[in-house]
C-alpha cells in the first residue's frame, strides 16, 4: 500500500502546547510521521501558550515527553531533525493583540508565505471560544486555517449548540474537525470496513436477527490527573455521550454505498437520533469507586459517577425491542473494550444453549472473534467453536490515533470526524439520560477498588432474561 505523504509545507499550532492531550498524544504522534517520512521538507510547529519559555526550553519539553510517550524506544537522529521545526510562542488565549503579534511571529517564520495552517485546540474548552474569535478575527481573506477541536463539545445539547453557532460567525464547517480520538483507532474504524466487505457479517448485524448488543469499556486506572474536569462530568458525558455513542452508531447505522464523509455522516446521525433511553431507574445503574473520594482534588462530597451502565432501545422498526446495554467504569480489574452481538436462538433451541456470538475486542488487542454452537460426534455437550482473528494494524504503516487524524485534516477528509448534528443528537440523549439521573437522585452504588464493578449492573440484562457476556 501507498503511504500517504504530506508534499505541502503547513504549520500546526499547537494552542495549550505545555499540557497533558499535546505531551501525551500530539508530540509522540507528530515523531511517528516523522519516523514513517510522512512531513514534508517544510513544516512548521509552534506551541502557542501562556507560560514563558524559550524555544530551547519548548524543544526540551517536546522531545522528553516523546521519549515518555513513545510505546517504542525512540530514535536520536528522528527526534534531531523533528525537533528542528518546533518553536514557541508566549500569548494569552484572550487577547486580540497577541494573536495579531502571532501572525507576524508566523510571516516572519514562514517567510510571508501563505500556508495551511492547522490550529489544535489543546486547552480546556473553556477557552475554545477566545481562540475561535482571536484566530477568526486576525484571519486574512483565502487564508487557509482549518480548527482541530477535540470533544467534548459543550457539557448538553444547549451548550453544544452555542459553541457550533459561535464557530459558525468565524469559519465554515469545512475548516472544522471536531475530532473524537476513538474514529482514528484502526480497530475502530474496522468495524465499517468489516461491514462494508463482508455481507456475510451485515446479514447477521441487522436488526431481527440480533438480540442484544452489548457494549463494555471497562478501565483500569481511576481518575488520573483530570480530576476538576472528571469531576464536573462523570462518566456517562466523557465515555457514553461520545466514544461508546460512536461506536454504537458504527455497528447499528445502514451502511452507506457511497463511501464518503456526507452519506456517513447522514447515517451515524440518522441512528443517533434514534436512539432512545426510556426513563426508568430499571435502564441505568451508577457507581462509584470506593476511593474515588480520597484522590487529589475530588470533592469529600462529591456524587460523580465513575461508573455507568444502560439500556437502551433504537426507535426503529427493524431494531423492535432489541436492547443495547452499555457499561463502563473506572478503576475495574481490568483495561478492556469489546462489542458482543449476540444472535437469536430458533425457538426449538434449549434454553441453556449458548448463542452464537460475534465479538469485536478494541482494547487491549484487537480481535475479532465468532462463536458457534455445535456438537462433536456422539457427544451430548454443545461445544463452542470459536474462530478469531486479529483486526489490529500491523506494519511500518500503523499510525496512533492522532497521526492517522492530522493526515485526514490535511487531507481535507471530514470522514472520521464529526459533524455538529451527530454531536447535537448525543447530547440530547445524554441529556434526557442525566436529566433523569438528578431528577430521581438515582442511587449511586460503592464498588470496590479493582473490582468488576457494581453487583447491581447485572439486573439491566435480567430484565431481558439476558447476561453480560464477559471475556476471559
Ligand atoms: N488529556 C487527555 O487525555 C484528553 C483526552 C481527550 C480530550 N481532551 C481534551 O483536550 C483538551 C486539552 O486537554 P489537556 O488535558 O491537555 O488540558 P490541560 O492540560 O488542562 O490544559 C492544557 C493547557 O491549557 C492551558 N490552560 C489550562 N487551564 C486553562 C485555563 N483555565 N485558562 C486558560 N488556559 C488554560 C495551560 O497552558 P498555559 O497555562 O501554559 O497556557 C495548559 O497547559 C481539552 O479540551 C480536553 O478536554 C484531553
Amino acid at each position: 500500500m501507498q503511504l500517504y505523504k504530506i508534499a505541502k509545507p503547513f504549520i500546526l499550532t499547537i494552542f495549550g502546547a505545555s499540557g497533558d492531550l499535546a505531551k501525551i498524544k500530539l508530540f509522540p504522534a507528530l515523531y511517528s510521521l516523522m519516523e514513517q517520512k510522512r512531513l514534508p521538507k517544510e513544516f512548521y510547529i509552534v506551541g502557542f501558550a501562556r507560560t514563558e519559555k524559550s524555544d530551547k526550553e519548548f524543544k526540551k519539553e517536546f522531545t522528553d515527553s516523546i521519549k515518555e510517550n513513545q510505546n517504542e524506544p525512540t530514535d536520536k537522529k528522528i527526534l534531531f531533525e523533528l525537533e528542528k521545526h518546533v518553536y514557541y510562542f508566549k500569548g494569552q488565549y484572550n487577547d486580540l493583540k497577541d494573536f495579531q503579534n502571532f501572525k507576524e511571529y508566523l510571516k516572519n517564520l514562514t517567510g510571508e508565505k501563505s500556508l495551511i495552517t492547522l490550529a489544535y485546540f489543546s486547552v480546556p474548552p473553556i477557552v475554545f471560544e477566545d481562540i475561535i474569535k482571536n484566530l477568526g478575527t486576525t484571519k486574512e481573506k483565502n487564508e487557509d486555517i482549518r480548527l482541530i477541536m477535540e470533544k467534548p463539545f459543550g457539557e448538553d445539547q444547549k451548550s453544544a449548540k452555542n459553541l457550533f453557532h459561535f464557530v459558525a460567525r468565524y469559519f465554515d464547517e469545512d475548516s472544522i474537525y471536531l475530532l473524537d480520538h476513538y474514529l482514528g483507532k484502526s480497530s475502530v474504524q474496522s468495524i465499517l470496513h468489516l461491514r462494508h466487505s463482508n455481507r456475510i457479517l451485515n446479514l447477521m448485524m441487522k436488526g431481527p436477527e440480533i438480540s442484544n448488543i452489548q457494549i463494555t469499556a471497562f478501565e483500569k486506572l481511576g481518575v488520573t490527573k483530570r480530576t476538576g474536569y472528571f469531576d464536573q462530568v462523570g462518566t456517562i458525558k466523557d465515555m457514553i455521550q461520545s466514544h461508546l455513542m460512536q461506536i454504537l452508531a458504527l455497528l447499528t447505522m445502514s451502511i452507506p454505498i457511497t463511501e464518503n464523509t456526507e452519506s456517513l455522516h447522514r447515517e451515524k446521525y440518522s441512528i443517533l437520533s434514534a436512539l432512545k433511553f426510556i426513563e426508568s431507574e430499571k435502564n441505568i445503574v451508577l457507581g462509584q469507586y470506593e476511593g474515588y473520594k480520597k484522590e487529589k482534588g475530588i470533592p469529600k462530597n462529591s456524587k460523580t459517577e465513575t461508573f455507568a451502565a444502560i439500556r437502551l432501545f433504537i426507535d426503529r422498526e427493524s431494531w423492535y425491542k432489541t436492547p443495547i446495554y452499555i457499561r463502563t467504569g473506572k478503576k475495574l480489574h481490568e483495561k478492556h473494550t469489546y462489542i458482543v452481538i449476540e444472535l437469536k436462538k430458533f425457538a426449538f433451541q434449549p434454553k441453556d444453549e449458548q448463542p452464537n456470538r460475534l465479538i469485536i475486542e478494541l482494547q487491549p488487542e484487537e480481535k475479532i472473534n465468532i462463536r458457534l454452537v455445535n456438537k462433536h460426534g456422539s457427544s451430548s455437550d454443545y461445544q463452542q467453536i470459536t474462530t478469531s482473528d486479529s483486526i489490529a494494524c500491523t506494519g511500518d504503516d500503523c499510525l496512533p490515533e492522532h497521526g492517522l487524524l492530522i493526515l485526514d485534516v490535511i487531507r481535507k477528509n471530514h470522514i472520521n470526524f464529526l459533524s455538529f448534528e451527530e454531536i447535537i443528537s448525543t447530547w440530547k440523549l445524554t441529556d434526557s439520560i442525566v436529566n433523569f439521573m438528578r431528577k430521581n437522585s438515582v442511587k449511586i452504588e460503592k464498588y470496590k477498588d479493582e473490582s468488576t464493578g457494581p453487583e447491581s449492573q447485572n439486573k439491566l440484562t435480567e430484565i431481558d432474561n439476558f447476561e453480560w457476556f464477559d471475556i476471559h
